[in-house]
């Protein structure tokens, strides 16, 4: 199985390590994102808040953006996996905003949430089943 225990605590670490560089001084929630991305390689994001709070950029987003910045082939099919993470509240899946922009890099990709009460696991598909799309 691809998602073992090594790959997953390997993700989850990666998770917390970038929910240390989080920006968060208004909501004071650190979220950070672990994105396996299709080079086998794991990108890291975090939140980065600020003052006019509607820009606030989520976790899943800025990993999103750094994956993209290795990768420039296949981008249609980046996600394999994101990991995120925070240590505040419970397992907090990824927001609207970050579900469409994950179905736009990937579709079958599995997304882990984490947080107080331990780590969830589900899909692109799942928490975004109609997502839009502008060739329907
Ligand atoms: N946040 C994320 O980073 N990802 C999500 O999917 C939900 C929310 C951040 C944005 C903001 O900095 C803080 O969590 C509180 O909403």
């Amino acid at each position: 199985m691809k998602f073992n225990e090594a790959l997953i605590a390997t993700l989850r670490e990666e998770a917390l390590k970038a929910s240390k560089q989080a920006y968060a001084p208004y909501s004071k929630l650190h979220v950070g994102a672990a994105l396996l991305a299709n080079d086998g390689n794991i990108y890291r994001g975090a939140n980065v808040e600020n003052a006019s709070y509607g820009l606030t950029l989520c976790a899943e987003r800025a990993a999103v953006a750094a994956a993209l910045q290795a990768i420039s082939q296949n981008r249609e099919n980046l996600v394999e996996a994101i990991y995120i993470v925070n240590t505040k509240l419970p397992a907090i899946p990824p927001c609207g905003a970050c579900r469409q922009v994950l179905y736009e890099f990937g579709h079958g990709g599995i997304i882990f949430f984490d947080g107080q009460d331990g780590v969830k696991k589900s899909s692109i598909e799942k928490l975004l089943p109609e997502a839009f799309r502008l060739n329907v």
